[in-house]
């Protein structure tokens, strides 16, 4: 890490598009750092007395929970808002709910549909924004993702990541992530549902280097660290199940394909999982599954975001970070 000056200066989190290495691995290391603390009993409310909105215009298990227990474990609390409830763009404008939301809270975390919409209360609040999810993208299961893979591995560079499925939000997101550590990010998908030649100009000198798409999983596969898959058919996508159940045969985590990649090959899912779909039972339940050590690492990796966005105190964080990594593991 060469964050010597503490430069991180963004206000929100809204995807890793854009973000510099530096920044994202900085979260890391305060993910990292605050799971040691929360272990060893170290109870700091860094955030005492704030306030998190969170509005949910999609369903969620890990995301709600680990925000709320995440922001209570740091001193404050958040606020479940459905999005029925707020209504953004019926009930009221993106902005008027941002300008709304930002008079009464120290944040927000949204979890919606298009992502112009978390950018849109993004640019009108004047507190964080965090995205809990949109249909581009999922950052914050990104910073876990990596978290988890640098536990696991003691390293998150120099890795060939393997993303079988759809590219979703969570493979867009993971794409960015392996870019920003220096690993090497190979989705396995079937011709119609690969990265649209957006992604591919957004990734810009990354594609067809260190992020690339290929249909055969076995030649993806060969020599993959990790194996990765998310649902085939995400929210909000519904009415195409069927379709999607139909192109996405063959391109099943299981233990054939486990065979085909590296001895050292963990196997991760961001959940919920449908086994016998995008992944085996047997795949999931193994020996070579971090799949709850993962999802364990959303709470972990959302309060290091929280406490960075919303603390207020980056420097020093920042600087107790870095020495609490001298110290001997033991000590
Ligand atoms: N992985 C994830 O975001 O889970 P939830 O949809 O349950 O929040
Ligand atoms: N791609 C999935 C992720 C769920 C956490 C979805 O958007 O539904």
């Amino acid at each position: 890490m060469s964050n010597s000056d503490n430069s991180y200066k963004a206000k929100d989190f809204l995807s890793l598009r854009g973000m510099c290495s530096d920044d994202f691995e900085q979260l890391i290391h305060v993910a990292h750092y605050l799971k040691r603390r929360w272990r060893k009993g170290v109870h700091e409310h860094s955030l005492d007395g704030q306030q998190l909105a969170m509005v949910f215009e999609k369903p969620s298990l890990r995301t709600r929970v680990s925000f709320e227990v995440g922001m209570s474990q740091l001193g404050g609390r958040a606020m479940y808002l459905s999005g029925e409830e707020v209504g953004i763009g019926k009930r009221e404008t993106v902005e008027d709910v941002a300008r709304v939301l930002s008079r009464y809270v120290d944040g927000i975390m949204i979890r919606t549909f298009a992502h112009e919409v978390v950018e849109g209360l993004a640019a009108a609040a004047s507190v964080p924004v965090i995205n809990g999810l949109s249909d581009a993208y999922h950052p914050c299961q990104a910073l876990a993702d990596m978290l988890t893979i640098d536990e696991h591995f003691s390293t998150m560079r120099g890795l060939k990541v393997v993303f079988i499925g759809d590219a979703n939000n969570v493979a867009r997101s993971l794409a960015w992530a392996c870019h920003l550590v220096g690993s090497t990010f190979v989705l396995a998908c079937p011709q119609d549902y690969a990265f649209a030649a957006a992604d591919r100009e957004d990734f810009a000198e990354a594609w067809g280097s260190s992020i690339s798409q290929v249909h055969d999983p076995r030649t993806a596969v060969e020599g993959a660290h990790v194996l990765y898959t998310d649902v085939w058919t995400s929210m909000g996508q519904e009415e195409e199940r069927d379709r999607r159940l139909q192109a996405f045969q063959g391109y099943q985590i299981n233990a054939t394909m486990l065979e085909w990649a590296d001895p050292s090959c963990k196997i991760m899912h961001c959940l919920p999982a449908h086994r016998g779909e995008e992944i085996t039972a047997d795949a999931l339940e193994g020996a070579s599954s971090i799949v709850f050590d993962q999802a364990e690492n959303r709470l972990h990796a959302q309060k290091a975001v929280m406490r960075v966005l919303m603390g207020g105190d980056r420097e020093r964080l920042f600087a107790a970070v870095a020495a609490d990594m001298q110290r001997p593991v033991n000590a």
